[in-house]
């Protein structure tokens, strides 16, 4: 296989990389703003149900030991912050950060990436009735989804490339044909 300019692309490059894949427009990033109080009023709810259902499974509630209260208030401003309309090199850098601490505390990344349902169902109602704002968030979510996942996928091939020397082979060796 040969090796693909995708794989050039690092750390907040992936959000030029991104906003230029989905073609978020300056009108789709303006028009959340308008939307920034509405977050803020959902907040509470929405943290009630988030770490409600975290808490009553016992593999996710074992990551919260007393820490459910600290982070509904960091939770809450990461999501307004989705409405901020500023999606630079600032904003990607925290969110990788975001990622990167759930990687640290060994939270398998099928969780956090399950929970964004609970942020898509609060960010559609509030801009129901507005179709470009509702593609706007989708479209927003949608990118914190994949920085999420991003952290993970850096993690996992800053390790399998320090074990095999060097990050083109770790590349090489996650893939299928390597496998065979
Ligand atoms: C929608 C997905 C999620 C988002 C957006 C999110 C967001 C955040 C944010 C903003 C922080 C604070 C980071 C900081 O200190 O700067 C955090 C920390 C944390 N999150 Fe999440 N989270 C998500 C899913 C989860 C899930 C599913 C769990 C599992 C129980 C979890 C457990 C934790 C824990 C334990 C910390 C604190 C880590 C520490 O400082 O010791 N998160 N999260």
């Amino acid at each position: 296989m040969e090796d693909r300019k995708s794989w050039l692309v690092k750390d907040e490059a992936v959000l030029a990389d991104l906003i230029t894949l989905m073609q978020l427009s300056d009108a789709e990033k303006a028009v959340l703003v308008n939307y920034q109080a509405q977050a803020k009023g959902v907040t509470d709810e929405m943290m009630d149900t988030f770490y409600g259902r975290l808490l009553k499974h016992a593999n996710t509630a074992e990551y919260l030991d007393g820490k459910a209260e600290r982070l509904k208030h960091t939770l809450s401003e990461w999501f307004v912050q989705l409405f901020s309309g500023q999606y630079d090199q600032a904003y990607v850098q925290s969110r990788l950060k975001i990622g990167r601490i759930h990687v640290q505390i060994g939270l398998p990344v099928r969780y956090p990436l399950a929970m964004m349902d609970v942020m898509l169902h609060y960010g559609h109602k509030i801009t129901a009735g507005n179709e470009e704002a509702q593609n706007a968030f989708s479209k927003l979510l949608a990118l914190d989804i994949a920085i999420f996942n991003q952290s993970y996928e850096d993690s996992q091939l800053k390790h399998l490339a320090e074990m095999v020397g060097n990050e083109r082979l770790a590349r090489r060796l996650l893939t299928q044909e390597a496998a065979v």
